[in-house]
């Protein structure tokens, strides 16, 4: 293959020039951090998986009608995308307290919120992703007050889409991160979803069980992540055929 540039090195995913001005391929790759990287590992097969979860979730909120920066899957690892420019802020949405809310405010993990809660944190590595105030975003001009407006109607539509979706299949969407980018038609500007959405960036619950099916499995060692994402897509009917880790055999007596 034609050597490509290299626009973008993250923890789970590499940026090449695209084919076409203004657009991008996003690679998946299989390594898995936490803790800002702290716990690293190599999942054989998440790449793909979230690759294909990925290309499922954008697709399904391009056909509600929400704007995505998902133009086509390549082949198994690489995604072909709009290229955005990307407001500096990773945008969670909390339907239950779980992970660094329920730490900070002593809640219970599971504990129902009383309405979808929206918050920020700075897109850094070095500092950790801190939680920033509305304040700081709008006074260091990471964003303005009408693309905030902007972002927080876009992620709770997202929110309630991909609820909809996990309750289908009996899982429930406990909370979930996005990105979101710029897209300029002349100068006009419009705000895409961006980045990926995958059970790396969701917490996704059994729903009757409880059973974690998200990068939690990872991060505290609760089993095999492969196996929880593969669950997720066998439920969604994602790569139904050609799954990249088949469940072991089972001997029947
Ligand atoms: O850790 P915390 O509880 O703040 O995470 C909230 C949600 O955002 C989780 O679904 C987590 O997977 C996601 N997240 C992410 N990338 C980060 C931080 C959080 O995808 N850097």
């Amino acid at each position: 293959m034609a050597r490509r540039k290299k626009i973008y090195e993250g923890k789970a995913k590499i940026l090449y020039e695209g084919p076409e001005p203004g657009t991008l391929v996003q690679y998946f790759k299989d390594d898995a951090t936490a803790n800002n990287a702290e716990k690293h590992a190599v999942v054989e097969g998440k790449g793909v998986l979230n690759n294909r979860l990925s290309e499922f979730f954008m697709t399904g909120l391009g056909q509600v009608g929400i704007p995505t920066h998902f133009l086509r899957r390549l082949n198994m690892r690489e995604q072909l995308v709009r290229q955005v420019e990307i407001i500096p802020l990773e945008v969670i949405v909390r339907n239950f307290a779980a992970g660094s809310m329920a730490r900070r405010l002593g809640m219970e993990e599971g504990t129902p919120l009383p309405r979808p809660i929206i918050e920020f944190s700075f897109k850094d590595d070095k500092l950790g992703d801190p939680l920033v105030p509305e304040e700081y975003i709008i006074a260091f001009g990471w964003a303005t007050q009408a693309d905030l407006d902007d972002i927080v109607a876009l992620a709770l539509r997202v929110n309630d889409y991909l609820s909809g979706v996990m309750y289908g299949v009996g899982i429930k969407l406990v909370d979930f991160k996005i990105e979101v980018g710029r897209v300029w038609d002349g100068d006009y500007q419009r705000l895409v979803v961006a980045d990926e959405i995958s059970p790396d960036s969701c917490r996704l619950w059994d729903m009757s069980s409880g059973e974690r099916l998200d990068k939690d499995v990872f991060r505290k060692d609760l089993g095999n992540l492969t196996d929880a994402y593969t669950e997720v897509a066998r439920r969604l009917g994602v790569m139904p055929s050609n799954a990249t880790h088949m469940p072991k055999p089972t001997l029947i007596n």
